[in-house]
């Protein structure tokens, strides 16, 4: 059934940093591609006018490079700003005047996610929640009671097919390509299981620290950041049954079945690092225990994949920014040649950030007379990233009420149940030097299954 597009997009948060980085960019873009002609409403409590908005919706665009004076000064005149307490009915009152006729207005949560029920409270009792959609950004809760508990609060006002939980991963062309090219081939599909697959490991790794998001970051950490979220809908994709076809409920119910497999994690599978420094960051607490770093080896309960061990590590501060997923297949039943010394032979690595890359691993032999080889990898495909941003298209996506790329509330749910056991300081946090590869704690976690692949990344071509 075809939905209905939204007549109106609200954004909360609109003098803040997700606006400037995210979301005017996408708006801008939107409106460059004819995919939205509606008012644009602003809300913030920062005491400013239309018009700072305006500047402020340029100031982000300059910086990004991306100004398109016919577009932006569509965008301007499109812009509203209302400036109030998200815990004053004023506020909401304003708002539902703003939207004047409009039936379906989407209302994006840009805001953190102590601020969600007032926010969603305050929609419902003005009438704006009424016919409406709304979007909302991770993380989904801090655990599993609490994300019920968000669940709960949106579904007494939204439907669930209204409601849009943005995981900007899945916008990303490279994860889709994950997708596409495991289930667009038939070549993978015979070996994508225990019998083949020896293990698989993703690596998110970031060059660099909270970046000045130390307030927000020090209440959330890298498992709640990144690994609940992004890092588990790569698992997903990784992992997952082929859907039986691509609306967004069969995506969504294959993803389900495979977290469900997923055995609640003890702490003897986790390792958490905090690098060097963090505690001096501005915002984060003197003593914090929050994980900079985390390394997480996951099992699943199913025919496919029964034995089989998935490993998570993602981290701050580490020597490259760069995601990135290796699978190692098993080896030659029989040893032939002699040359080959118990490193995985076969692998498939895909990268995700900053390049895209799909690539087999392999032996070839090497000319002369000795049965002597040599590792090649078989590139597939690699191309620089550069293709429509995440969250224009989710944003796009979210307007014309397509949630194949959102997270449904039961998924998200049954990635809090795996994560629960190991949140907070259930497992010790290690110190880790700046520019290394987290704690060496990391390294017994997957000695068993050949090590991490740390992945390298040349300087850009040209
Ligand atoms: C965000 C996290 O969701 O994803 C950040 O809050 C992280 O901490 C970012 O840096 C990474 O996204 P990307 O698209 O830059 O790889």
């Amino acid at each position: 059934m075809a939905s209905v597009k939204s007549d109106a997009f609200v954004f909360f948060g609109a003098t803040g940093d997700l606006a400037y980085k995210q979301i005017f960019p996408a708006l801008q873009a939107l409106i460059r591609d004819g995919r939205l002609d509606m008012p644009v409403i602003g809300i913030a409590r920062s005491g400013w006018s239309v018009e700072q908005l305006r500047q402020r919706a340029h100031d982000s665009l300059a910086e990004h490079g991306v100004v398109d004076q016919g577009a932006f000064a569509k965008l301007s005149k499109l812009m509203q700003y209302i400036d109030g307490d998200y815990n004053d009915g004023q506020t909401f009152a304003r708002l539902r005047a703003a939207l004047g006729g409009a039936q379906h207005p989407l209302h994006y949560l840009a805001i953190p996610p102590s601020m969600f029920v007032p926010v969603v409270k305050g929609l419902a009792a003005s009438g704006c929640a009424q016919g409406a959609r709304v979007i909302v950004e991770k993380p989904f809760g801090r655990d599993l009671k609490s994300a019920r508990a968000l669940n709960r609060t949106l579904h007494r006002w939204f439907r669930e097919q209204d409601i849009f939980r943005i995981d900007h991963y899945l916008g990303k062309e490279p994860v889709q390509n994950l997708l596409y090219f495991r289930f667009a081939n038939a070549l993978l599909e015979p070996i994508w299981n225990r019998q083949h697959v020896a293990s698989m490991q993703i690596t998110m790794a970031e060059n660099f620290g909270v970046q000045g998001r130390g307030r927000f970051y020090d209440e959330v950490g890298a498992i709640r950041d990144v690994v609940q979220n992004h890092m588990f809908q790569v698992l997903a994709l990784l992992a997952m049954d082929p859907p039986v076809n691509r609306t967004a409920d069969a995506m969504r119910d294959e993803k389900l079945r495979l977290f469900r497999s997923i055995r609640p994690l003890r702490p003897e599978d986790v390792v958490r690092g905090q690098f060097d420094g963090y505690r001096k960051e501005p915002g984060v607490a003197k003593d914090s225990t929050v994980e900079t770093f985390a390394a997480l080896r996951l099992h699943m309960d199913t025919w496919r994949w029964a034995g089989v061990p998935f490993f998570i590590r993602a981290g701050k501060q580490l020597p490259v920014k760069c995601t990135e997923v290796m699978v190692r297949l098993k080896n030659p039943p029989q040893r032939v040649f002699d040359d080959v010394d118990g490193e995985a032979v076969n692998y498939f690595r895909f990268r995700l950030s900053p390049d895209v890359i799909i690539s087999l691993g392999a032996r070839v032999k090497q000319p002369g007379e000795a049965m002597k080889g040599r590792p090649v990898e078989l590139l597939a495909h690699r191309h620089i990233r550069k293709a429509m941003e995440p969250y224009q298209r989710l944003l796009g996506d979210a307007i014309d009420g397509d949630g194949a790329l959102f997270t449904r509330d039961d998924c998200v749910e049954e990635a809090w149940r795996v994560l629960d056991p190991i949140l907070d300081d259930a497992v010790p946090v290690h110190r880790y030097k700046p520019g290394t590869w987290g704690p060496p704690e990391a390294n017994a976690l997957i000695a068993g299954a050949g090590g991490w692949n740390d992945p390298r990344v040349e300087a850009p071509e040209g």
